[in-house]
């Protein structure tokens, strides 16, 4: 009798140690899941697909996402192709007053930093010219100043170009033979109405358009000194003999021809059509930019504009 209520003391004991230890590890358990980033993600009101989505990023990041109010459009901006983590406050405040825009628009804008204003003296800066061809030149990156002065600048034959004044860069030159050579086996003439320009003869440009209408309107149309590609001989205003204007030069067959072949001799249209917002130049179906073969063929394929694919590509 007394054996056998020892044996049921210790059936006893030993259930109760083995539910206490088992209470301790669910709780252990329990309170390491509620410290953990999934449990916080769910808890904030995210849902699972969202929360796996988050938990591939890294730490730091996640802690900025825990950080913010439960939203249903970060995962949003998460998941554009160009987004980049440096700038996810701006792209969410630049959403928060743009709600209307397409996401990959708020995107890009954010990266090219258009959420700022053009010229805008808290965002210029002086561009980075040791990237050479591929430098970037905009509203947001200016030359050093007397950068027009060290080049590597030649005259331009008169028949590549409306007149015997235009100065060119070498290496632009030599690549221009090459494409001007290639157009004209396919019977096309493509002509040069402008290419090098000195910082002077920039600001006689801008001042010229300025006078025409107002600053506004200079602003659409041209740089002013010191932010134009013109100034770095990388840039090139092409037209042909019977398409010689800027609103006549998008139906010739050289402007097709450039669209589909110029990368192949390293250029590229520079203000297309619609991209102002992001560019800050209206249309320009004859501005074509120097970026070298490589460099072109890659922003190309890619379909940006070069702000853009600057931005995401080169820029640190
Ligand atoms: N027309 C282009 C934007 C320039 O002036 O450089
Ligand atoms: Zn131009």
């Amino acid at each position: 009798m007394k054996k056998t209520k020892l044996r049921y003391d210790r059936i006893a004991l030993l259930l109760l140690f083995i539910i206490t230890i088992l209470g301790i590890s669910i709780g252990i358990k329990y309170l390491i899941y509620t410290h953990s980033y999934e449990y916080k993600f769910l808890n904030k009101g995210y849902d699972k697909e969202s929360t796996y989505y988050f938990l591939t990023y890294e730490d730091k990041q996640k802690d900025y996402l825990l950080s913010l109010d439960y939203n249903d459009y970060v995962i949003n901006i998460l998941k554009e192709k160009y987004f980049m983590w440096k700038n996810i406050d701006r792209y969410i405040s630049y959403y928060l007053e743009n709600k209307d825009k397409p996401l990959n628009d708020i995107i890009s804008i954010v990266n090219v930093h258009s959420d700022k204003n053009w010229y805008d003296d808290d965002t210029i800066k002086q561009t980075d010219i040791s990237l050479n061809e591929a430098m970037l030149v905009n509203k947001f990156n200016y030359l050093p100043k007397d950068y027009d002065s060290n080049l590597d600048i030649v005259n331009v034959k008169n028949w590549y170009a409306f007149g015997d004044d235009k100065k060119i860069l070498k290496i632009v030159y030599d690549k221009f033979i090459d494409m001007h050579n290639a157009a004209k086996e396919e019977g096309l003439k493509l002509v040069i109405s402008s290419a090098f320009r000195t910082n002077k003869e920039q600001t006689d440009t801008y001042s010229d358009y300025e006078k025409r209408k107002n600053k506004e309107y200079a602003d659409k149309y041209a740089a002013r000194p010191g932010f134009s590609e013109h100034e770095t001989g990388l840039a090139l205003d092409i037209f042909t003999d019977n398409y010689a204007t800027t609103s006549t030069f998008e139906n010739s067959k050289e402007y097709k021809w450039l669209l589909n072949n110029s990368y192949k001799y390293g250029f590229i249209l520079r203000y297309p059509k619609d991209k102002e917002y992001l560019t800050g130049y209206a249309y320009e179906s004859w501005h074509f930019r120097y970026l070298g073969i490589d460099l072109a063929t890659k922003v190309y394929e890619s379909g940006l504009t070069y702000d853009e694919y600057y931005a995401y590509y080169i820029e640190k």
